[in-house]
């Protein structure tokens, strides 16, 4: 029993150190960030402009959370407020001519319907990101649907 224990325990760190010496070198594989070995710093990209107050960006395909086509900066969203839901919320959505958040925002991941928002759609920008012009990280053949818009 002790003479496989020590196995064990010799094969357990000749793995990590083998999967640390990997970590540092890519082995010249490129990702997104560039070919920079993986134990140096790169320069973080410049924060992106968010396009301000324009129409919504059609959406790509079904179910996909609608971008947010205006500015959030110090919306806050904790435990006690949430300022997206001043707006979006159905209480104050006609009066301030925001989208209602949709009856998915009530449902849990159960299916049960909640009388207000569901804990796992509080968060907004878990899913909701402003709208900035960036390219796409990777070259890709994706189509947007042309049902919902997209000419
Ligand atoms: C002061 C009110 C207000 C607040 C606060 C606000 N919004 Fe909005 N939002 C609007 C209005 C008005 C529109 C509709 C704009 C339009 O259609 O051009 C909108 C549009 C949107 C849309 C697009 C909906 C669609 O139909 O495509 C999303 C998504 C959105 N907001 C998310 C958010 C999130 C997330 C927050 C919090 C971080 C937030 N909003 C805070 C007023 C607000
Ligand atoms: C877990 C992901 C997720 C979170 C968190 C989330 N949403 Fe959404 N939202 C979606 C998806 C997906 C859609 C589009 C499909 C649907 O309605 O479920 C959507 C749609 C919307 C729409 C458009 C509704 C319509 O009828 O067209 C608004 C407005 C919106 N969300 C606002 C919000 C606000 C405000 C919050 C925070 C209180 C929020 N969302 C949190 C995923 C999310």
């Amino acid at each position: 029993m002790k003479k496989l224990l020590s196995v064990v325990v010799v094969l357990g760190l000749a793995c990590t150190t083998s999967i640390n010496a990997e970590e540092v070198n890519s082995g010249g594989v490129e990702s997104l960030r560039g070919t920079a070995t993986l134990d140096a710093t790169k320069k973080a990209e410049e924060m992106k402009r968010v396009i301000k107050d324009k129409n919504p960006i059609a959406r790509n395909y079904v179910h996909q959370p609608p971008m947010i086509p205006h500015q959030i900066r110090g919306y806050k969203v904790d435990l006690n407020s949430n300022k997206c839901l001043t707006c979006h919320g159905w209480k104050y959505a006609a009066e301030t001519g925001a989208t209602k958040v949709s009856m998915t925002h009530f449902e849990t991941r159960d299916g049960k319907t909640l009388s207000d928002i569901s804990p796992r759609r509080y968060f907004c920008s878990q899913c909701h990101v402003t709208q900035a012009d960036a390219k796409p990280l990777v070259e890709n053949t994706f189509e947007p649907v042309e049902s919902l818009g997209n000419d």
